[in-house]
């Protein structure tokens, strides 16, 4: 067997074992994407990391990645205070690389969730508002499965309640959920949480959650309150061996 070939065959093998995964930044600014896993085994690939305009990363992440997330930071310095603070939204514990325990992202933040090959060999996955929006995002593959998305800047027009934070220039840089909000003032009981007496799809329909269909309305394909699965929920089967591709700014 000829080198190349043996070297193929072991580019391969791992191959079957994992997924592929882009992360491409198409904002005309600098973004740090950032990752978060929920249970079982996390990629290898860094928690944290710089992307310039214009510019992708791909690695791998197991093919039974559960409850994963990747999202962006905005405006972020590391350099005088590295942790949750350091970024205008989106920022973890840890600094440029998130803590791989603690470090989900500061609310508000737009999230890309999988959670592959789970219940009936179905890859899972969604472009989550729950934490508030901080950048137009989509899900996209090659297979044909469907798109997740929220292609649209939230920000500009996200009603006075929800809108912020601002960068130096008065510019919204996110739009925070109702929940985040606390908009009724009490998160442990609130329909807008989706707490307390509120906790189940039954008790707390969409149209409890204040400004939901703002949210709803721009993004249809954009998972956008606790209990969205019927709307914005994807699935992709898991032997299509799916190569996902999240992009900042689509
Ligand atoms: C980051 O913050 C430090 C300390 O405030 C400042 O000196 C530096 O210029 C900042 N860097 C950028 C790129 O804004
Ligand atoms: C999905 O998980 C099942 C059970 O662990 C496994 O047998 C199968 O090979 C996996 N499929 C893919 C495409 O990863």
């Amino acid at each position: 067997m000829s080198t190349l070939i043996l070297a193929a065959l072991l580019t391969l093998v791992p191959g079957a074992l994992a997924r592929t995964m882009t992360v491409y930044n198409h904002c005309p600014f600098t973004m740090w994407p950032a990752m978060f896993t929920g249970t079982g085994t996390r990629p290898s690939y860094s928690t944290g990391w710089e992307a310039p305009p214009y510019t992708s990363v791909t690695f791998s992440v197991p093919d039974n990645w559960q409850a994963g997330r990747i999202w962006g930071r905005r405006d972020c310095n590391f350099s005088t205070n590295p942790g949750p603070n350091s970024c205008l939204d989106g920022g973890c514990n840890g600094g440029l690389e998130c803590d791989p325990s603690t470090g989900t992202g500061v609310p508000p933040a737009t999230l890309a969730e999988f959670s592959l090959n789970q219940s009936g060999g179905l890859d899972y996955y969604d472009v989550s508002l729950v934490d508030g929006y901080n950048l137009p995002m989509s899900i996209t593959n090659n297979v044909g499965c469907p798109v997740a998305n929220c292609p649209v800047d939230l920000g500009l027009n996200c009603p006075a309640p929800l809108k912020g934070p601002f960068d130096s220039t008065g510019f919204p840089v996110g739009c925070k959920s109702a929940c985040e909000a606390n908009l009724d003032g009490n998160p442990s009981n609130s329909p807008n949480c989706c707490t307390g007496e509120y906790d189940t799809p039954q008790t707390c329909p969409s149209s409890g959650v204040a400004y939901y269909s703002y949210f709803k309305s721009n993004c249809p394909n954009a998972y956008c309150y606790a209990f969205d699965d019927s709307t914005a929920l994807f699935t992709c089967p898991a032997s299509k061996n799916a190569v996902y591709t999240v992009t900042f700014c689509p």
